[in-house]
């Protein structure tokens, strides 16, 4: 199965997919199409991107048969009603808007109109995404396996109820944040230490990595692979011991939980 592929509101998340897709090779850069507001921006992303770019939304639906719709929440439905003459059965909506949920996706889009709820995060943009997807009522499971291998070619994707979608939204939609501040926490400490910034961020940053992948790779659950490294009374648990006092988990289980809140609050403002 191979689309045409249509970015409507081509920011951040949505160059960085259109960066991504193209990278690994899915969609051609000929078969993907972008669109903006201003006609600044539209010529920097089509000189940065090697990507066609256009401000008419209108070319996007007409030529693409998946549109991505990448803008900020308030602007979905706006942008939906513009678009609403070119939908139908036909095309695939695909929205990454946050706390935008399925009911109103759907009802601003005609009957019929296959649709499905997204959670990207940055990392899309190098091939590293964690994307769930949650699929409308009108769509077909070809569709579904089409979008999930978009997202897939950027990254993980996994398809999920959408109740879990705040959850989502707190934890892989967010988190990119959250591990920055504590890549740039570790480097500090290397730095109280003596170590150059550069070695320091270096440092903390393939440790995550590693200790990332070695989550993903063995499917160990964390505190299997807390306890292989941590040797009774060496240098380790002393370390562990100040993360507990800082009360880090607490911390980090609460932000997750005030960001999905917050993703629900976003949901009741915009219904
Ligand atoms: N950033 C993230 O990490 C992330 C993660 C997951 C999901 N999301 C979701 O992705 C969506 C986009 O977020 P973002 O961070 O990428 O925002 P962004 O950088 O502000 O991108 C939005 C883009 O939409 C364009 N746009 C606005 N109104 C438009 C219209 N009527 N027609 C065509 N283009 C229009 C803007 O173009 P101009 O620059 O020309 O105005 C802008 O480039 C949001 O709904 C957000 O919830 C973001």
């Amino acid at each position: 199965m191979s689309y045409t592929v249509g970015i409507l509101g081509a920011g951040k998340i949505g160059e960085a997919l259109a960066m991504g897709i193209m990278a690994r090779g899915l969609v051609p850069a000929g078969q993907i199409i972008l669109s903006v507001r201003s006609e600044r921006h539209r010529a920097e992303l089509e000189a940065r991107s090697g990507i066609r770019a256009v401000v008419d939304n209108a070319i996007v639906a007409a030529e693409a048969d998946t549109l991505i719709l990448a803008v900020k929440p308030k602007s979905v439905s706006d942008l939906i009603a513009e678009v609403a003459p070119l939908l139908g059965p036909g095309k695939l909506l695909i929205s990454t808007a946050a706390g935008v949920s399925l009911e109103l996706l759907e009802s601003c889009a005609p009957e019929g109109t296959p649709v499905i709820r997204t959670m990207p995060n940055m990392a899309v943009g190098i091939g590293e995404g964690m994307t769930v997807l949650s699929p409308g009522r009108f769509v077909k499971s070809e569709q579904l396996e089409w979008a999930t291998s978009l997202f897939r070619a950027v990254g993980r994707a996994i398809v999920l109820e959408e109740e879990h979608m705040d959850a989502v939204t707190g934890l892989s939609g967010s988190g990119p944040a959250y591990v920055y501040i504590i890549i740039e926490s570790l480097s500090d400490g290397g730095v109280k230490l003596g170590l150059p910034r550069d070695v320091a961020t270096e440092l903390a940053a393939q440790t995550v990595l590693g200790a990332a992948r070695n989550v993903l790779l063995t499917g160990e659950h964390p505190a299997k692979l807390k306890d292989q490294v941590t040797t009774p009374a060496g240098v380790t648990i002393d370390g562990i011991l100040e993360l507990e006092a800082g009360r880090l988990r607490v911390t980090l289980i609460n932000a997750v939980v005030k960001a999905a809140e917050r993703s629900r609050q976003l949901l009741h403002r915009l219904h």
